[in-house]
């Protein structure tokens, strides 16, 4: 039931499913008939249900005799939850059935509780490597639609993809499973303010992990809470993914003649960089300005950075009319808002909500914040653009499009800013992929102002 309003929720109010769920377990809690294994069963089928629901709805479309659009949205929110139970979890057949046919009894009434079992006991025939051989186009005829249909990726993501990574079919299917497994959860040990080692000795071996790549990550294993851990609590130590600290740190690293004072992160909301830029600038003695144009999102920024041990200062600022002198930064970070393609793991719902067209509504204002990161830094500085988001027309189309039309800025090679990491790509520029680093698929191109 509980994750049935949470699906409803999402279809309904286009409500994110890492918002609703938490009140929805919090009351379920309250009540008193729900334990952490019945809350990790009802998170689990509402992000599998959401992120399979490509898959699955080729296979409901091929037991139902109208199309899907006909299908009232509670029926067919029944109908996924039933299939993900059928096909994607270990729960018996008979069990899925009759729980979703009571569930469709109590939502739905008799008679399309009586449509909710002809369905899936149709489903229930086979599994799930049965059902995709039926209705996935086969490969050779149709790569895209293949990969679409067996890992549950709109058609267009999965072509963006594909020519973001290259390579063949190998890399790209690595990539797409691994956009529908849940991300681990890391932490940040802020340089300055704690440290891996803190926070490991303290989560303790079944809890913790070192980072793969970021001397200052810690990866959860089940069972860890951040917010039970003092450093979190302080803001010493934060929740951030690894790829994130990567480009930050990257940034902080890249090679500077002459003053080092000045930082800017101009797209710093919610704060995850600011702070760790924040930090390392802290010790070099430098200044950080972070910079967001949504005031609450500022605000979030302030929280993050407080008890940051050297100078900093929060402002809520458009960085496409900025009120900073021209030339007066050494560093500066522009994290672009960006559709989030490289983040799919965390919102199971963003990829069939996220329209083509939404790239273009993104296109001129991730120009317009580059050109005047490249304006705010002096000659000689580094300007970081990072997106969130492998495609091509949001990472080096807009870079080379704003080298091309502005001059006065060289990119310098970001793959040595990352040292021990692997697969950075051909470079000057690096793409981080959830496949091959475990991290979120973040861009980062570094620009040196030589004019
Ligand atoms: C990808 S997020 C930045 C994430 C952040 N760097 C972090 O690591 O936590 C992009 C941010 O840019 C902000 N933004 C959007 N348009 C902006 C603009 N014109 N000027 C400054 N910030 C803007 C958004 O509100 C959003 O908070």
């Amino acid at each position: 039931m509980l994750a049935f309003e949470a699906l409803r929720a999402v279809d309904e109010r286009d409500a994110y499913a890492n918002l609703v769920l938490p009140p929805l377990l919090k009351k379920a809690r309250d009540k008193g008939d729900f334990d952490g294994r019945d809350a990790a069963l009802a998170t689990e089928l509402v992000y599998g249900t959401l992120r399979r629901q490509g898959t699955y709805d080729a296979i409901i479309s091929a037991c139902v005799d109208r199309p899907l659009r006909e299908v009232d949205p509670p029926v067919l929110d029944v109908l996924s939850l039933g299939a993900h139970q059928l096909l994607g979890t270990r729960i018996p057949s008979h069990a899925a059935v009759s729980a979703s046919v009571e569930l469709a009894r109590v939502v739905l009434g008799d008679g399309r509780a009586k449509f909710v079992n002809a369905v899936l006991r149709k489903i229930a025939a086979d599994d799930l490597d049965g059902w995709l051989a039926k209705v996935a186009p086969p490969y050779d005829q149709d790569p895209e639609d293949h990969l679409a249909v067996v890992h549950s990726h709109p058609r267009w993501i999965v072509s963006a993809l594909w020519d973001a990574l290259g390579g063949g079919r190998a890399g790209i299917e690595d990539l797409l499973e691994a956009d529908n497994e849940r991300p681990e959860v890391t932490l940040v040990a802020r340089p300055g303010r704690s440290t891996a080692d803190e926070l490991l000795d303290t989560l303790g071996e079944e809890s913790g992990l070192p980072g793969r790549w970021s001397p200052h990550a810690v990866r959860l294993t089940e069972g860890g809470e951040p917010g039970a851990l003092d450093a979190v609590r302080e803001g010493r130590a934060g929740v951030q993914d690894e790829g994130s600290q990567l480009v930050a740190l990257a940034l902080a690293q890249a090679p500077l003649d002459g003053p080092d004072k000045r930082w800017l992160d101009g797209c710093a909301g919610p704060g995850g960089k600011a702070a760790m830029l924040a930090a390392l600038a802290a010790q070099r003695g430098a200044l950080l300005l972070a910079s967001e144009k949504q005031p609450h999102r500022a605000r979030l920024v302030a929280g993050t950075l407080e008890g940051n041990p050297g100078p900093y200062q929060v402002i809520a600022a458009d960085g496409t009319r900025p009120p900073w002198r021209p030339g007066s930064f050494d560093r500066v970070l522009m994290d672009v808002p960006c559709t989030g393609l490289g983040a799919l793991r965390r919102r199971p719902e963003a990829r069939w909500r996220r329209r083509p067209e939404d790239l273009d509504g993104f296109a001129p204002l991730q120009r317009a914040l580059l050109e005047e990161a490249l304006a705010a830094v002096r000659v000689g500085g580094v300007v970081g653009y990072a997106t969130c988001s492998p495609h091509l027309a949001e990472t080096r189309a807009v870079v080379d499009d704003v080298l091309t039309k502005q001059g006065g800025a060289e990119l310098i090679d970001a793959r040595p800013l990352m040292p021990g990491v692997p697969a950075l790509g051909e470079g000057p520029d690096v793409q981080l992929w959830p496949h091959l680093h475990g991290t979120d698929a973040m861009y980062l191109a570094v620009l040196r102002r030589t004019a």
